[in-house]
């Protein structure tokens, strides 16, 4: 790989990407943007080895179903590639229009609209609504696709303590009455693979006037009848939620993002999240694979099923060698390792079993959580965790 340091060039910003000790550090240690060369089902190729696919957040295993993979196809014969503008200017086509209501049922919300990321749906969901005298009220491990909204919004921010009811009446207690209050939180977070306590938060709410924006980008698929996510799994309905975001990027095996909500309310995201506006349509073929994925949802639950089973075998090989899993109740299973060293050597061992993971370390997780992100999938067999025990075993040896 060439240097790209290596530039004749000079200027204030060529000389701060030369300096930055970030990207020194990840050119020297190469834990992320590793390249793969082949996937078929849980396993994936990387310098021409096969490796167990650990991290990844494909839960329910459709990406290469195929029924999703045929309607990919067939959308691309009939559609082309792109839908070749904003939805707002030329870019709306019949399929978003279908999708969006079949989605919507699903949600048992009004309406809904997609977006071509769950990041721009997510930072939608939020600088859509949220305006200059606003206030959001966040919980301080939400994505950055939400930061990402709330800075665009220009509103004023509170944050509160993770999955923490009590932080959040308190940062509400000394706020003025008059002020419009949003909520913004995730029905799964998906470093920790906590779920929100959404009941007690959507109680707060109502109590304090607030609208309420749940992400649902991990629970979807996972959590609920039929996936339908984290109102569902707790038996609420899903009207109660003001606005709900999240992607296709995970159990609906496609790219791209959803804002689900009141017609009202959809209508007005329209005029007003930029990110939404003036960003091209979801092309075809991305629609066709999340709409057969969200039919595969409904039609064979047996992929569910089996990735609930396969977190129980997996969560027994964690609690055999005592890892520390942060108190992890679904799919996502962070391996706490509380240093930046013993995470990277960890790490380095399951690479040497030929297991991929992803390594993250603060600040991307809060200082003495440096951690393994690990994540079960449907389709890992029990061949595949004889494996992932060996490998655990080995790490805990060489890395603990
Ligand atoms: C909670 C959450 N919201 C939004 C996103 C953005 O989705 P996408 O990667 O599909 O753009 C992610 C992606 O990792 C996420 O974890």
């Amino acid at each position: 790989m060439k240097n790209p340091f290596q530039r004749g060039k000079q200027n204030p910003i060529r000389r701060r990407a030369k300096k930055c000790t970030i990207t020194s550090l990840r050119l020297k240690y190469p834990v992320y943007y590793s390249t793969l060369e082949n996937q078929k089902g849980s396993h994936v190729w990387m310098d021409g080895r096969e490796m167990i696919m650990l991290s990844s957040n494909d839960y329910l295993g459709l990406t290469h179903h195929p029924k999703v993979v045929a309607a990919g196809m067939q959308a691309l014969e009939t559609w082309g590639s792109s839908s070749t503008g904003a939805r707002l200017a030329n870019g709306s086509r019949s399929y978003h229009d279908a999708f969006e209501e079949k989605l919507a049922d699903f949600l048992r919300v009004e309406a809904c609209h997609v977006n071509t990321a769950g990041y721009i749906a997510c930072m939608s969901a939020i600088c859509g609504f949220a305006q200059r005298g606003d206030l959001v009220l966040a919980d301080k491990n939400i994505h950055s696709s939400l930061w990402s909204g709330i800075n665009l919004s220009g509103a004023k921010l509170e944050r509160f303590s993770h999955n923490n009811p009590a932080d959040l009446e308190d940062a509400l207690r000394h706020e003025d009455t008059d002020t419009a209050k949003l909520l913004v939180f995730e029905g799964i977070y998906s470093m920790e693979g906590h779920i929100c306590p959404l009941p007690q938060f959507l109680d707060i709410a109502k109590t304090h006037d607030c609208f309420t924006i749940l992400d649902d980008a991990h629970a979807l698929g996972v959590l609920g009848k039929q996936g339908r996510g984290t109102a569902s799994h707790f038996g609420l309905d899903e009207r109660q939620v003001d606005i709900t975001c999240g992607s296709f990027s995970k159990s609906l095996a496609s790219t791209g993002g959803f804002i689900a909500g009141d017609c009202s309310l959809i209508e007005y995201m329209k005029s007003h999240a930029k990110p939404s506006i003036f960003s091209a349509a979801l092309p075809p073929a991305q629609v066709a694979c999340a709409s057969a994925a969200l039919d595969i949802l409904q039609d064979e639950p047996e992929h569910l099923q089996r990735l609930w089973d396969n977190v129980e075998t997996y969560n027994s090989i964690l609690k055999d060698l005592k890892l520390d899993t942060w108190g992890s109740e679904t799919p996502a299973i962070p391996i706490v390792l509380g240093s930046k060293e013993r995470a990277y050597y960890f790490w380095k061992a399951l690479k040497e079993k030929s297991i991929f993971t992803v390594i993250s370390v603060a600040p991307g997780v809060p200082p003495g959580k440096d951690l393994i992100r690990t994540a079960v999938s449907a389709l890992h067999s029990n061949e595949d965790f004889e494996k992932i025990a060996d490998a655990l075993q080995y790490a805990v040896k060489k890395a603990l």
